[in-house]
């Protein structure tokens, strides 16, 4: 399978066929979306909340990212690495950003790193990332490491002024020179009027079809537990799987029924006999 590049996934966007994205945090998710030949993964910082047990993607450091960013790495060969820049790693200056970035590049081997929202300081810090020749994908609309700022997690574009924001967004982090960018919950009907103005591949998640999609991987397998967003649907029961798997193996401890002879080595009776001598 070809490598997926920029230019494969601009020539994807031309031809209307669409992206398919999903976030990886190890090497055995990674090697699952890799066998399932999606375009590109992206090693998200909901894997704060996802593989660290953390309420929010805030709480995640460089340091964490870049551990599972690298695993990520190792169990793709084909698809698009796109990593993202946890909260704090990007906001002090643009060359604090360069510096964080070129980490995911070097340490980690990303393709790109993704960075959230649209405001002043961050075109600032785009243009200087893109500028030090790594790629960056821009994500807008509902921005989880500043929803606190936006009134908590929820839908972005559904006020005149919330609308008019995420479309100034938008456009203004593909002119600071984004490859890609990721649009988050915001109505699909909102995202289709700037749609035919932004050039480069447009990945929705709960934003209606767009360029392709993104979803959270334990989210689609069903491995997240309780309520998941109105954008979730689940493709699988895994983690019913799981359960159903580590209960079974408990009960078998439990009841002598494991280990069996099968599960064990054989020995040689000279062995045996210097074990009792
Ligand atoms: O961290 C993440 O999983 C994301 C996607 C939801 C786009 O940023
Ligand atoms: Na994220």
């Amino acid at each position: 399978r070809p490598q997926t590049t920029l230019r494969r996934l601009a020539e994807m966007k031309a031809a209307r066929d669409p992206i398919v994205m999903v976030t990886a945090y190890d090497y055995p998710t990674a090697r699952i979306a890799e066998r399932a030949e999606v375009d590109m993964v992206l090693v998200g910082d909901s894997g704060a909340q996802v593989v660290l047990g953390h309420d929010s993607t805030v709480s995640v450091t460089v340091d964490e990212m870049l551990v599972l960013a690298a695993a990520v790495r190792r169990g793709v060969r084909s698809a698009f690495v796109v990593c993202d820049v946890p909260f704090g790693s990007t906001e002090v200056s643009d060359e604090q950003a360069v510096a964080t970035a070129v980490r995911f590049v070097k340490g980690a081997g990303a393709d790109a790193v993704k960075l959230e929202g649209g405001g002043a300081q961050r075109l600032s810090r785009i243009r200087a990332i893109v500028a030090a020749g790594i790629p960056v994908v821009g994500h807008v609309g509902l921005t989880p490491q500043t929803a606190v700022a936006l009134g908590g997690m929820r839908a972005q574009g559904r006020t005149t002024e919330s609308a008019d924001r995420f479309v100034r967004e938008a456009l203004a982090v593909q002119e600071a020179g984004a490859s890609a960018i990721v649009i988050e919950a915001v109505p699909a009907e909102v995202v289709d009027v700037v749609l035919p103005q932004l050039h480069v591949p447009v990945i929705g998640i709960g934003a209606g079809p767009a360029d392709g999609q993104v979803l959270v991987l334990h989210d689609l397998l069903g491995i997240t537990e309780g309520k998941t967003a109105v954008f979730v649907k689940r493709f699988a029961a895994v983690g019913d799987a799981m359960l159903a798997g580590v209960t079974a193996y408990a009960a078998e401890v439990r009841s002598g029924a494991f280990p069996a002879a099968e599960h064990g080595y054989p020995a040689s009776a000279d062995a045996i006999a210097a074990a009792a001598a």
